[in-house]
């Protein structure tokens, strides 16, 4: 019958269906209910054509993102100079690709370029900053990223903050700070706090629920939380713990996402046993995800072991991604592409099945270059904060701001 070989894909538009076993692992995770399973790439890697056939093939990845090119010291690296044209170019492919783009990072203390990491600042001229970076990179982006990551890894692994010239400066109200001046510069960006090991460091986990509580108790938007997961073979922890992790934060609104997955070699070259380990912890983390509602999506952190981060910043590990150095599919790509076919396959409900695994590029306006700060921040953040004094779990009295960031640090100054 007709109506067995082509599916609605809506707007009254028939699309070829597709069977499970002909999907890519993008196509396998919206089949399964998810939006996107994604990689990052990078403009350097450009000219290696193997390298750019996988990554342009939007049915095994449905989401982009830039692994450096949008962070502080490549995108503004000196004062009012910002540099669009690497990551401009990422999302280019992807908006030629029909694929999604997700944006990382704004406020993060590694990367940093020096003018930022070294400058004297006091509350106010580092909160100017922190809000004129924000505000001009994410206009540039106005409506083209899914999310963005807004604050990375304030926190160290005991719970505590991590000593940045943010914290030191403004102690954690750069954090509501960043996410106010987010919300402001793009509305429709989910704007996403990221950390590692969340998912093994409990007291880390606790304090990232503060995080997300003394935002929400300021009434900023914050809306998902990022597990970087980068894991190592063997380290992995299990489903049930990896489905109670995001579940902290589920529990708060928040939607969740693994935004940077690889999972290392301990040594290599690896022995059977570690490849299978290594196909096992993608699994649980695919598993994990696929459990949680509100989990929507996975990003890997490259695809290949060819531009893989891993071996340059810890020697000695390596080999943590789905696709060899020299691009063959490795035995953890085929264990997750088998058991999300297996999955979809499974999928009683006509949703499982033939779904449209296309994404219909957004509408690029017109980059809008740099914007001047605007001379009232506070004026400006007002629509994001409350103005009766609001309790937080934090416990902890935070100090009262002065200057030009009142509209935020006035609320937090009254938290208790
Ligand atoms: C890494 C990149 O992969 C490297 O190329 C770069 O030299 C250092 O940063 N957490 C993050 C990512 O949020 O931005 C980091 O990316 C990996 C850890």
């Amino acid at each position: 019958m007709l109506s067995g070989l082509l599916v609605s894909a809506g707007c009254g538009v028939a699309a070829q269906a597709t069977s499970p076993n002909e999907m890519g692992l993008h196509q396998l995770f919206v089949a399964a209910g998810k939006l996107y399973f994604g990689t990052a790439i990078e403009t350097n890697n450009f000219n290696d054509s193997a390298y750019l056939s996988i990554a342009n093939n939007r049915n095994e990845f449905g989401m982009y993102v830039p692994e450096n090119s949008q962070k502080w010291e490549e995108i503004q690296p000196s004062p009012q100079n910002f540099e669009f044209e690497a990551p401009d170019a990422v999302l280019a492919l992807a908006r030629r690709n029909g694929q999604q783009f997700r944006c990382h990072t704004l406020t993060w203390h590694s990367q940093l370029p020096s003018f930022v990491e070294n400058g004297t600042w006091t509350r106010d001229t580092l909160a100017a900053v922190i809000v004129a970076h924000i505000t001009n990179v994410m206009t540039h982006y106005r409506g083209l990223c899914y999310a963005w990551d807004v604050v990375n890894e304030a926190l160290n692994d005991n719970g505590t903050f991590r000593n940045s010239v943010f914290f030191r400066t403004m102690g954690t109200d750069f954090i509501p700070l960043s996410f106010a001046a987010a919300a402001r510069a793009d509305p429709s960006a989910r704007l996403y706090y990221n950390d590692f090991n969340l998912e093994t460091a409990p007291r880390k986990a606790a304090a990232a629920v503060r995080i997300v509580q003394l935002v929400q108790a300021a009434n900023i938007p914050i809306h998902g939380l990022g597990f970087q997961a980068h894991f190592r073979v063997g380290l992995t922890p299990n489903v049930s713990s990896l489905i109670a992790t995001q579940n902290l934060f589920t529990n708060l609104g928040l939607e969740v996402a693994f935004s940077e997955l690889d999972v290392a070699h301990l040594s290599l070259p690896p022995n059977a046993s570690s490849v299978a380990g290594q196909s096992r912890d993608y699994l649980s983390v695919v598993q994990a995800c696929l459990a949680v509602p509100k989990c929507v999506g996975i990003t890997l952190w490259q695809f290949t072991d060819k531009y893989s981060w891993i071996p340059s910043t810890f020697p000695g590990l390596g080999d943590a991604c789905l696709y060899s150095a020299n691009f063959t599919k490795k035995p953890a790509y085929e264990a997750v592409r088998n058991y999300m076919i297996s999955v979809v396959s499974n999928m009683t409900s006509g949703a499982g099945r033939n779904l449209s695994t296309t994404v219909a590029p957004p509408t690029m306006p017109t980059p809008t270059g740099m914007m001047t700060l605007p001379a009232d921040i506070a004026g400006e953040l007002a629509p994001f904060v409350t103005s009766p004094p609001v309790r937080t779990s934090m416990g902890a009295m935070v100090s009262v701001g002065t200057g030009l960031w009142l509209g935020v640090a006035v609320v937090l100054g009254t938290l208790l």
